[in-house]
């Protein structure tokens, strides 16, 4: 049967809305199973819409107990009201008011969108349409709203009350056991920032003066116990709000701003105005409990969503399309918060591989769309690495395109125009144009073509001439929907070492002045020369540097020029690159002769070694050279008939030969870089710890004995959780008693720490063995684990769908057959996580012809349910096309 999918949405059919709703005073009383929402809108004709149309409001699952308009009851029952709509055919032509009330059950709401229950406390989720949830709505971003809320609740159950904006009055319910609170937000938004939460929570406060001297109330509400691991929560906070003042002369606007984390939450978290909803991953951290990453990743979460105050809040989205308009330019503005908060190069590493992992396999796969889609199905399953990550990198370039001082005066226009409305890319692009002076209409390609652009470079040295000439290419494959693709403007940052390691300067009469004196070359035909002179002798080509354009590089380069960059590149991060490439060829190669556990080039074991002896320099990047490539990068270089057990086999290989053959320099790094003194979060330190923890896994490669002596004890002695998991990891590579005893042990000691145990969930999930499917099996019929919570569901299964390649890609099928399962008794209750949990798929017509046919099995099977939610059935019909 084929399923049924929601209609498609296109870009092209947008039109204003036909009504404006001016003021949106809600009247919550919060109650487990029977919720009483009052909402009393004012509402007018938009004179930009069609006169006299019929008021067509949203609704989702909706149950209407009263409608009246201008204060006079209509009858519910008239027909013009459904759970999913409420429809007025001849609305006055002036304004009126429209007064809905009905009736919600937050504790059967297993969807975590709209009003519902997390532990003990009431929370929302209105983003992207789940405002419809709680009340009939003009439920699309383009209609802003100045809101007022007035929450009730039971003074014992939910002793605080949150909402959007700033506190007006609370007070208690005379005669009755319950209390409220009347939130006010000033600022008109729309209704997928809407928020409210109700809960007996525990909180931490502090406060901070905005540059112009305004005081502003800071809240972060956990569970009760654990208010002391909100510390560094409150510390990223305050940064981030000193970040956005000192570079892009933005502050805050309200008198509180206020961070809820709740333990079930679909996504990372939301930037509900002055009421922002966590995830509680993205909050709670302590020194026993979180890693060195889980830290770097509340900072950027936490900066993230405080960004949005302006990138999305203060100006928001006309409709779905522009998600980017918000996103992409709010990752890349978290991204250089966390750059100038820790190391510039090793976070524009961390950020590609993100780039790499998540997106260019979307990018090449049949989910493939652009950064801003012209059409949608699902909105829920356009919050993509594309719509994100790609978004940033767009962003990135614009910059580097343009030029920062331009780039500046763009982002400082852009406020200044579009402040209080709801804008779209066009309105965006416009504000770099007139700042630069610049037409950017080849530019906006990389908004309206998906597809990762291939870069081939080939360079040739004329000694007599004393010239280099570099022949750069563009091409981009077709994606679905898209056959012919016209070319990027593609900003390449390249870099001249001559053979002493020195930078040779540029000189040539292709190139354009401001392009000799950035370094960075802009490509945009198809094809592209460009002759360099007085270049004494044959140059090392560092190309692509920093990874200036999100792009595939192609570009012969042997091993001893690998080397001289990995050696000399004033670049870091081709530092890192010229590793990973030298690497990648040597696995792709090891894959593709058959054997791949053949002899490992002594060239690349040398240079592993030279990274561990300049590894003082910088331990972070070091650890970060010294991590292999992936085998889901293996497998996206190999991009056809992957059998996942010959790329695991090779990359194991190199692993274990590095670790034996540099033993002893791993060993020494290892007792120098043992913790000493009291934990802290700080890049510094955490490079270290990355280090070591390297070191170790490299150890237990080469050495199983010797890696199960040094993995125990560092588990057993451990004093925070970046070394204890770093052991565990180890330990986990090893089959055997100590494993189990391990695992149990683990168990044991962070049984209440639901964040904790996710992390036992994945360590199991992630083990490359055969056995590991029974394993997985059994871990779903373990007390602790349920799949109605979704960060345990990503912890089981979400880490064994992408992070265990081997066994998720099981010849035999299991590994499919399972997750599709999961996906298909998720969807029942949880649509949106159960569609992201699916697109794990996403590669399937890369693996090989067995592997092919028991996927394309599985997902017909799920195709043959007759009960799919529009956000499965729409990755499903795109995934099998
Ligand atoms: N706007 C959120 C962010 O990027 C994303 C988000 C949170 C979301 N919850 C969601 C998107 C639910 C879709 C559905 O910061
Ligand atoms: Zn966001």
């Amino acid at each position: 049967m084929r399923p049924e999918t929601g209609h498609l949405i296109r870009l092209s059919d947008y039109l204003p809305p036909d009504y404006l709703i001016d003021t949106v005073d809600l009247d919550i009383k919060l109650d487990r199973h029977a919720t009483h929402v009052r909402a009393l809108l004012a509402i007018r004709p938009n004179p930009k819409g069609r006169a006299g149309a019929p008021l067509r409001l949203d609704g989702d699952e909706l149950k209407a107990t009263r409608i009246a308009l201008n204060g006079i009851d209509l009858q519910p029952t008239a027909g013009f009201v459904t759970p999913d709509q409420l429809v007025i055919e001849k609305p006055p032509q002036e304004p009126f008011t429209l007064q809905v009330e009905t009736v919600l059950d937050p504790a059967a709401n297993t969807k975590f969108t709209g009003l519902y229950r997390s532990g003990s406390a009431y929370c929302t989720q209105c983003e992207a349409e789940g405002f419809r949830r709680i009340t009939y709505f003009l439920d699309r971003p383009d209609v802003l709203s100045v809101y007022t809320t007035r929450i009730e609740a039971d003074k014992a159950e939910a002793p605080v009350l949150l909402g959007n904006g700033n506190r007006q009055v609370s007070g208690d319910v005379p005669g009755t056991s319950r209390h409220f609170a009347v939130w006010h937000d000033p600022h008109p938004k729309p209704s997928y920032l809407f928020a409210l939460v109700g809960g007996d929570l525990g909180h931490v406060r502090d406060s901070y003066t905005t540059k112009s001297g305004t005081p502003v109330e800071l809240g972060i509400y956990v569970e009760k116990g654990k208010e002391a691991r909100a510390a560094y929560a409150m510390d990223a906070l305050k940064r981030s709000m000193r970040w956005d003042e000192d570079m892009f002369g933005r502050e805050y606007d309200l008198d509180v701003f206020n961070i809820v984390a709740v333990s079930d939450f679909n996504m990372g978290a939301m930037e509900n105005k002055g009421l922002n909803v966590f995830n509680d991953k993205y909050v709670l951290a302590s020194s026993e409990t979180a890693t060195d990453a889980d830290y770097a990743g509340i900072e950027t979460v936490i900066a993230h969503e405080y960004f949005h105050n302006w990138t999305g809040n203060r100006i928001t989205c006309r409709d779905w399309f522009q998600l980017c308009l918000k996103e992409g330019l709010t990752v890349f503005r978290d991204q250089e918060f966390s750059s100038d908060e820790r190391s510039r190069t090793v976070k524009r590493i961390a950020d590609v591989r993100t780039l790499r992992a998540a997106q260019f396999p979307e990018d090449s796969g049949p989910l493939a769309h652009n950064v801003r889609p012209d059409t949608y199905r699902e909105i829920n399953n356009f919050y993509t690495a594309t719509v994100y990550n790609k978004g940033a990198e767009v962003i990135r370039m614009l910059k580097r395109f343009i030029g920062d001082k331009a780039f500046a005066d763009g982002m400082a226009l852009y406020f200044e125009r579009f402040d209080g409305t709801a804008a779209t890319v066009e309105n965006f692009l416009s504000c770099f144009a007139d700042a630069s002076q610049r037409d950017l209409t080849q530019f906006k390609r990389w908004y309206e073509q998906a597809g990762t652009p291939l870069v081939s470079a080939t360079s040739a040295y004329d000694a007599a001439a004393q010239t280099l000439t570099v022949d750069l290419k563009q091409s981009t494959a077709p994606t679905p929907g898209q056959s012919e693709k016209k070319p990027f403007v593609i900003p390449l940052s390249l870099g001249l070492i001559d053979h002493n390691g020195g930078a040779i300067a540029l000189a040539s009469e292709d190139a354009e002045a401001a392009e000799l004196q950035s370094g960075t070359f802009i490509l945009k035909s198809p094809e592209r020369r460009i002759t360099f002179r007085n270049v004494a002798s044959k140059p090392v080509v560092s190309l692509l540097r920093n990874f200036s354009a999100p792009v595939r590089l192609q570009m012969a380069a042997g091993p001893e020029e690998l080397l001289a960059l990995l050696a000399h590149d004033s670049d870091g991060f081709n530092r890192w690159q010229a590793v990973q490439t030298y690497a990648t060829d040597l696995l792709v190669q090891a894959v593709r002769s058959g054997e791949p556990t053949a002899p490992i080039d002594p060239r690349f074991i040398a240079a592993m070694d030279s990274v561990l002896v300049r590894a003082h320099e910088d331990p972070a990047l070091a650890a970060q050279i010294l991590a292999l490539p992936s085998e889901t990068d293996i497998a996206r270089e190999i991009a056809k008939d992957i059998d996942p057990d010959a790329i695991f086999a090779a990359r194991d290989h190199l692993q274990c030969t590095i670790g034996l053959a540099l033993q002893p320099a791993l060993t020494k790094i290892y007792a120098q870089y043992t913790e000493t003194g009291a934990y802290s979060p700080d890049a510094l330190s955490a490079g270290r710890r990355a280090l070591r923890n390297s070191a170790l896994a490299y150890l237990a490669a080469g050495d199983k004995a010797l890696g199960l002596e040094l993995a125990k004890a560092q588990f057993d002695g451990a004093t925070n959780m970046t070394n204890r998991l770093g052991a565990a990891a180890a330990l986990a590579t090893l089959p055997g008693a100590a494993r189990e005893t391990m695992l149990k042990d683990f168990y044991a000691r962070f049984a209440d720490d639901a964040l904790v145990i996710d992390k036992w969930f994945t360590l199991q999930a992630t083990i490359p063995e055969a056995e590991t499917l029974e394993r997985v099996k059994g871990l779903m019929a373990h007390e602790a684990f349920s799949l109605a919570n979704p960060n345990r569901t990503r912890a089981l299964i979400g880490a064994f769908a992408t992070g265990n390649q081997t066994q998720f890609h099981r010849a035999d099928g299991a590994g499919y057959e399972l997750v599709i399962d999961v996906v298909a008794r998720l969807d029942a209750t949880n649509p949106q996580v159960a569609a992201r949990m699916l697109s794990a798929f996403r590669t399937w017509r890369t693996m090989d012809a067995p592997r092919q046919t028991k996927a394309e099995a599985a997902l017909l099977r799920l195709k043959a349910k007759d009960k799919l939610s529009n956000d499965v059935a729409d990755i499903l019909t795109r995934t099998l096309a």
